[in-house]
């Protein structure tokens, strides 16, 4: 199941909203806009589409390699689903997983599509993106300033060609040179007193003690880090011959945090259309010389140890990540925080594998001697999360004694607690329990993990699929409903509100009000939901599972007024109540 956001607690959600702020653009415009937009025109403007019925369409699916077409959009719902894969969503779905923007990014292109203006709550909002703009406009003039000194040293052109690198990556990965000198940047892009300051908040230029600036980057290769959709943000400079720091990397500024941006994934976007797997690296000549090689899917941090921010980014575009690590002592201790990092975003569908290189070796040095044949295979044998995991933690006690299997088990099972609930959280408990040989575990295990058995779609299951299958239907409901003590009734009873407070609804416009609830992807699945019934009987079907609530609803009544009365504790009014109630069942 192909499903970017999955948020199983609260603190995936504020992180989740975090990522994907929508930038204070109004609710009811993004759901004016979601009316306004036919979901069939705009995918068909992108994947040719073919008309199965007068409501549904057909392509092969755009989100996973396949030969028959298993791609459907529904006209009437304004949602898309594939039956292979299991992508799906609205309008806004289709335009983060297909044109892999953000979320406000898709705003702005639907509201181009439909050709209207997207208002922003706060006007400081779209001053600061603005400021942003400039900022990575004057990166952008500076990173072609470098590219023009690179084409004019010989020393630079020479440390290149030493090291491998072919003009063509030289020229894809944007590669330049900061030739010596103190002032190069500050004198050609700081010409007046806010452009000195705007490159100083880019990072560029460092403050000198007695007033002034003078450029950061001097005498060294520079690599520019493109977001996603290139512009630069930021720049990594390495020294030509030995000396400290090795690489300096521009710092934190409003435009470029360390612990989000991912080196080399705009450029992987960039070569393909679909992402199979991503192996993240450590270096920037690693993405650069695996490039080269054609893997053309490997990115890496930004020194820094790998974030749940990261993750999140490339969960987006895979559910296949290989973590390359060295193979030395400092490797696997990188590796194992890395492992610890991903364990609350691990959804079910999400593969993790660690690859270790032989030491002394780096992926440039690697993919150089072995050619890219033999890489990918080190990549296929990489070991899994959980034989890594298991492999750690048993290093680490003594599985022949009792006292070793228990700390193990003890280890082992807070960490496991970090999981998202699942199946592979399940697989993992049972993994754990064969090892520790013991069954102490089971009873440890969050009591999520007692899954319930899929059951015939109850009443009210049924009721919701029909409702955000057709929102219509809400029509039907002309009384209130009675207040029932049923999990998922209040999920109903707000879908009812919401539908009958929406004038133009569909179920891909009705699911983006539970966009940023977790409610929202159960919604999702019975969306698509096979129901079985003919159109013919679908209001009468809807209708029955009505009187059945209602009934329901009296019945608890009615059981809570008996067992009030049994206590002698009903009022006259109450007492009346029961009376009509036990009246209205006959
Ligand atoms: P390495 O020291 O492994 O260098 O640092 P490398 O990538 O193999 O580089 P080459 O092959 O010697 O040119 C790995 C990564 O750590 C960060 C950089 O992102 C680098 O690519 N790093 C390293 C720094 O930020 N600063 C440093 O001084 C060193
Ligand atoms: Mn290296």
């Amino acid at each position: 199941m192909q499903n970017h956001f999955d948020i199983k607690n609260d603190s995936q959600l504020t992180l989740y909203n975090t990522i994907m702020s929508t930038g204070s653009i109004p609710r009811e415009f993004i759901q004016r806009l979601l009316s306004q937009v036919d979901i069939v025109d705009l995918i068909d403007g992108r994947i040719p589409l073919r008309k199965k019925s007068s409501n549904n369409y057909f392509a092969c699916c755009p989100f996973h390699a396949e030969k028959s077409a298993s791609f459907s959009v529904s006209h009437t719902k304004q949602f898309y689903y594939c039956f292979g894969c299991g992508a799906h969503g609205n309008a806004i779905d289709f335009l983060l997983q297909f044109d892999r923007l953000s979320f406000p990014e898709a705003i702005d292109a639907l509201a181009k599509h439909a050709g209207i203006d997207v208002p922003r709550e706060t006007i400081s909002n779209t001053a600061h993106s603005s400021i942003d703009t400039q900022l990575c406009d004057v990166l952008t003039r500076i990173a072609k300033y470098y590219q023009t000194e690179l084409r004019q040293s010989k020393t630079a052109i020479d440390y290149l060609k030493n090291r491998g690198i072919s003009g063509p990556i030289a020229k894809e990965f944007c590669l330049g040179f900061a030739p010596s000198g103190w002032e190069n940047v500050l004198q050609q892009f700081g010409t007046t007193l806010p452009l000195k300051h705007q490159l100083y908040e880019a990072g560029m230029l460092i403050k000198k003690d007695e007033g002034g600036y003078y450029d950061r980057f001097r005498e060294r290769i520079m690599f520019p880090i493109h977001e996603r959709r290139g512009r630069i943000i930021a720049f990594g400079g390495r020294i030509l011959d030995k000396g400290d720091p090795k690489y300096l990397n521009s710092p934190e500024t409003p435009i470029f945090q360390k612990g989000r941006e991912l080196y080399g994934l705009y450029q992987v976007l960039n070569a393909n259309r679909q992402i199979e797997r991503i192996v993240l690296v450590e270096g920037y000549m690693d993405v650069i010389a695996l490039f080269q090689y054609g893997i053309t899917y490997a990115v890496a941090t930004l020194g820094t140890a790998t974030t749940a921010h990261h993750l999140h980014r490339l969960f987006r575009y895979t559910t296949d990540i290989i973590f390359c690590f060295d193979g030395d002592a400092a490797g696997r201790t990188a590796a194992w925080r890395a492992l610890l990092t991903t364990l609350p975003s691990l959804r079910d569908e999400i593969q993790i594998r660690f690859m270790f290189l032989p030491e002394g070796e780096d992926p440039d040095s690697l993919i150089r001697k072995e050619g890219k044949d033999a890489f990918e295979q080190r990549i296929q044998t990489a070991v899994t999360l959980s034989s890594f995991f298991f492999q750690t933690l048993s290093a680490q006690a003594d599985l022949t004694s009792v006292d070793g299997r228990a700390r193990f088990v003890k280890l082992a099972t807070e960490h496991l607690n970090q999981l998202p609930p699942g199946i592979f959280q399940q697989m993992m408990f049972e993994e754990l329990a064969k090892k520790g040989r013991t069954e102490i575990i089971s009873a440890q295990m969050p009591p999520q993990m007692k899954l319930q058995k899929a059951r015939a779609p109850s009443s009210l299951r049924l009721a919701i699929i029909l409702l955000i299958q057709q929102p219509q239907l809400a029509h039907c409901i002309t009384e209130p409903l009675p207040p029932i003590d049923l999990p998922g009734f209040a999920l109903f009873f707000e879908l009812i509100e919401t539908i009958k407070n929406n004038a133009a609804y569909t179920t891909g416009t009705i699911l983006e009000y539970w966009r940023d609830r977790k409610e929202g992807k159960l919604l999702a699945k019975l969306a698509l939901l096979e129901h079985m019934i003919p159109a013919s009987g679908i209001e009468s079907e809807f209708l029955g599972t009505l009187q059945r609530l209602k009934k329901l609803a009296n019945k608890q009544q009615i059981d809570q007024l008996l067992s009030k009365a049994a206590k002698g504790e009903l009022s006259q009014e109450e007492k009346y109540r029961l009376h009509q109630l036990i009246h209205d069942k006959k």
